[in-house]
């Protein structure tokens, strides 16, 4: 099935890197998200990251026109209608999407594939809700869209060959490799990351390292790119902290037990980069 149009629902920090990949690959995108005000919001964050990549010489001022002119801001869900690709990047919260697939659903034609960027829910839970299970998949996208080259595509046992097949070429046609990952909580990348990220906080909560050795470390020893605390302030505590906590629920196994410190900082605010305040003080 060829992919010609794009729907992305949500415009927040992982939304607006799936529409400014996508348009920049030449596909037409339509954007949509819950108010006007959150609309201008990631379409203006998405002109910046633009005006950022014209800056470093790495897009020219005509590209930049053309794939700002490939995207259209929507807050009705209606707008999708002739899509052949939705991806949902909204909230992580298993209700709210639910609500968002049935909506997808009942407005998208028939041949509409529906994906989730979830980085942890039951992508069959939301396949449940429509009357196209087989058409429905995870496309699971890493932080910062535009960077990172990895798409895990969460395969359920309900989704078709074709369906994963349309995906896998569209993340190609993006610049991105796939791996097929089960629907499992956390698929493959966080379930293997997170015991990691959580050891991490554990040992800076127990005293018994600083976040600067422990990033030093990380960094210079293992050849991460980022260190864990460098790493949960760019990708936001809150949805580290809701990471492990659905996977504790759904696995009840201790080593996903959140950290209280991390339980503490998310009460407080300090969600990392996003509101100048993590591990450390933007
Ligand atoms: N937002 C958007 N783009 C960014 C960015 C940001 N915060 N930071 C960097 N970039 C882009 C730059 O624009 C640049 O793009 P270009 O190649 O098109 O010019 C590219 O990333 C490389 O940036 P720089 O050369 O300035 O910087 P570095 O070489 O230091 O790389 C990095 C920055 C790519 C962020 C690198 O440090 C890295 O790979 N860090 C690890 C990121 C990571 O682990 N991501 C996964 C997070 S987990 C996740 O997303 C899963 C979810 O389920 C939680």
């Amino acid at each position: 099935m060829e992919i010609k149009k794009v729907g992305v629902v949500g415009c927040g920090i992982m939304g607006r890197g799936i529409v400014e990949v996508s348009a920049k690959a030449g596909f037409d995108v339509i954007v949509s998200e819950i108010n006007q005000e959150l609309l201008d919001k990631g379409i203006a964050g998405i002109n910046a990251s633009l005006t950022k990549a014209v800056e470093k010489g790495k897009v020219t001022e005509a590209d930049k026109a053309a794939t700002i002119g490939r995207i259209k801001g929507t807050t009705d869900t209606g707008s999708f209608k002739d899509c052949d690709l939705v991806i949902e990047a909204a909230i992580e919260n298993l209700e709210v999407k639910k609500k968002v697939f049935i909506d997808l659903d009942k407005v998208c034609s028939k041949h509409a594939i529906l994906a989730s960027n979830t980085s942890c829910l039951s992508v069959t839970d939301l396949a449940a809700v429509t009357q196209r299970p087989d058409k429905v998949v995870g496309m699971h996208f890493f932080n910062p869209v535009s960077a990172m080259k990895l798409l895990e595509l969460v395969k359920t046992i309900v989704v078709s060959d074709e369906t994963i097949k349309a995906a896998e070429s569209f993340g190609a046609s993006i610049g991105k490799t796939a791996i097929i990952a089960p629907d499992i909580p956390g698929f493959i990348v966080n379930r293997v990351h997170s015991p990691y990220m959580l050891e991490c906080i554990k040992l800076l909560e127990a005293g018994m390292a600083t976040k600067e050795d422990i990033d030093r470390g990380m960094t210079l020893g293992y050849g991460f790119p980022m260190g864990p605390f460098a790493l949960a302030d760019m990708v936001g505590l809150d949805t580290i902290y809701f990471l492990c906590e659905a996977m504790y629920d759904e696995l009840k196994d201790p080593k996903f037990t959140p950290p209280l410190l991390l339980k503490k900082m998310v009460t407080a605010g300090h969600l990392g980069r996003k509101t100048g305040k993590g591990f450390y003080d933007y």
